[in-house]
């Protein structure tokens, strides 16, 4: 430590994931909305997107806002040859974070389609982990598989000592109505998940990746979406509060 300068907290950051091996289901619209909402909302903290998608849609939209608290990481580095996540290179990234001088610290993962929970042990380490899905067949069905999979790395299949798990909350996004929601959680009543507020379709995300003057397309899609992206980085400020796996499907 340099002489008259304040230790560092070595705290780990919270740590969000998005994740559904279940491709277009929103990973990386709502890790977008995350990560600039928690940058928002927190002056004092910093935030880290690690975007794990080789097609980098996340991180290539967001680069433009880096700066000192600020920062995306996305690469080649974060894979495997065969494609699966390279789980000692991401918890070498969140891991780093411990050391930065901010008060408060945030990481943010935008998950790839096609990553299964048994090749991403690197999930013990997230504090909170949000599965988006819309109301399709196919999606439903993808994403019930897919909590299937993470019960089984969380549960530890016989190992003696369970290590850490995150909260799973479901994402219920591109919704139509209250009627869809309601078919959604009566389809998913059975998983043992947080269920999460819906967000409703809105021909305004389409546009969320795209670099515009004066970020009009960013401030529109805050605007419309300001309770939800409220709600939404609470979520990851009070994770702590989600420790307990429930029974059945719990909506928040
Ligand atoms: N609430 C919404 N309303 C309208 N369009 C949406 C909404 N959420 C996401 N989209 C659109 O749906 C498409 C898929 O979203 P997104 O890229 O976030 O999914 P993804 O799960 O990250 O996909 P992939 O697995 O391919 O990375 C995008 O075109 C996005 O703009
Ligand atoms: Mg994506």
């Amino acid at each position: 430590m340099i002489p008259g300068q304040a230790p560092r907290s070595t705290a780990r950051p919270k740590t969000v994931i998005f994740g559904n091996s279940k491709g277009g289901v929103g990973k990386s619209t709502l890790a977008l909305l995350m990560a600039l909402g928690l940058a928002t909302r927190y002056r004092d903290a910093s935030v880290k997107l690690i975007d794990l998608d080789p097609q980098a849609t996340s991180s290539s939209s967001l680069q433009r806002f880096c700066d000192q608290r600020f920062s995306v990481v996305q690469g080649t580095s974060l894979r495997c040859e065969d494609g699966s996540p390279n789980n000692e290179n991401i918890l070498k990234h969140i891991e780093k974070e411990r050391l930065n001088n901010f008060k408060k610290r945030f990481v943010v993962l935008d998950g790839a389609a096609g990553h299964q929970p048994s090749n991403s042990v690197f999930l013990h380490h997230c504090d909170i982990m949000l599965i988006p899905t819309s109301v399709s067949d196919a999606d439903i069905y993808a994403t019930r598989n897919y909590i299937s999979g993470l019960h089984d790395l969380f549960n530890g299949r016989g190992k003696r000592q369970r290590p850490a798990c995150p909260a799973l909350v479901i994402l219920p996004n591109l919704v139509d109505s209250r009627d869809e929601f309601n078919e959604l959680r009566h389809a998913l009543s059975k998983e043992q998940a947080y269920l999460g507020k819906p967000l409703y379709y809105s021909p305004a995300f389409r546009r969320a990746f795209r670099e515009q003057r004066n970020d009009e397309n960013i401030r529109i899609i805050f605007n419309q979406t300001q309770p939800y992206t409220l709600w939404l980085t609470s979520l990851a400020t009070q994770s702590h509060r989600l420790d307990k796996k429930p029974e059945k499907l719990f909506q928040l």
